[in-house]
């Protein structure tokens, strides 16, 4: 399974490139505006610092909701960086963007995925990435894990070539539970990473190591 980080925030990127795990990266509008990120050009270079970052595709969001528009912002964005992935909410122009995005070898995110009946929509229309959002289906105390072992087992039979990009993470256990539904990616944020490396017994044990090292330099 291959690790995004869900930020904006460029130290935090940098922190997670440095862990040597990072396969790329995804933002969002509200992402960008935690930055204080706005205006075309501001935007368009904050975009291209986070890929002078990272080796892997870095996700970059339009804003219209328009099909002329969204090609129009889309073809912008995917000029900045061979890694920029353009990245189309799931509406009806959306899917016809990302299929005019697909025949033209631009790479696509659909997100804001929240029914296996969307993730058939956009693997239909070509997007690269798919972007179920687990956490906020949680947030409404539906299943979020179910929706990605669905859409990952209709995407096996069907032979769909998207790759499922488990979003909206909460914690490191969203993390190893998308990898056992079949998550291709996980997106999320830098403290649910590290979190993956907690366990009090690991803490226990180096303290216990080096105090009898250190009784045995004694
Ligand atoms: O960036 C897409 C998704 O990961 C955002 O999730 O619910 O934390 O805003 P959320």
């Amino acid at each position: 399974m291959k690790f995004f980080v869900d930020t904006a925030n460029l130290k935090q990127i940098e922190e997670a490139q440095d862990l040597g795990i990072l396969d790329g990266v995804t933002t969002n509008p509200s992402l960008m505006a935690k930055e204080g990120i706005s205006g075309v050009d501001s935007v368009l270079s904050h975009y291209k610092a986070i890929c002078d970052l990272v080796d892997g595709d870095v996700s970059a969001e339009v804003i219209s909701t328009d099909f002329e528009g969204m090609v129009r912002e889309g073809e912008n964005l995917a000029q900045i960086d061979d890694k920029i992935v353009v990245k189309v909410p799931m509406i009806k122009e959306g899917i016809k963007a990302i299929r005019y995005f697909t025949d033209n070898g631009i790479k696509t995110n659909c997100t804001l995925v929240f029914s296996a009946g969307q993730a058939i929509m956009a693997a239909k229309a070509g997007a690269t990435y798919l972007s179920p959002f687990i956490g906020r289906v949680d947030d409404i105390s539906w299943d979020g894990m179910e929706l990605i072992e669905q859409i990952s087992n209709i995407y096996a039979i069907q032979g769909f070539s998207t790759q499922i990009l488990a979003a909206s993470i909460r914690n490191p256990l969203h993390i190893v539970k998308a990898a056992e539904a079949g998550a291709d990616v996980c997106t999320c944020p830098l403290s649910s990473i590290l979190g993956l490396l907690n366990h009090p017994l690991t803490d226990i044990g180096l303290a216990k190591f080096l105090a009898d090292h250190k009784k045995s330099s004694n």
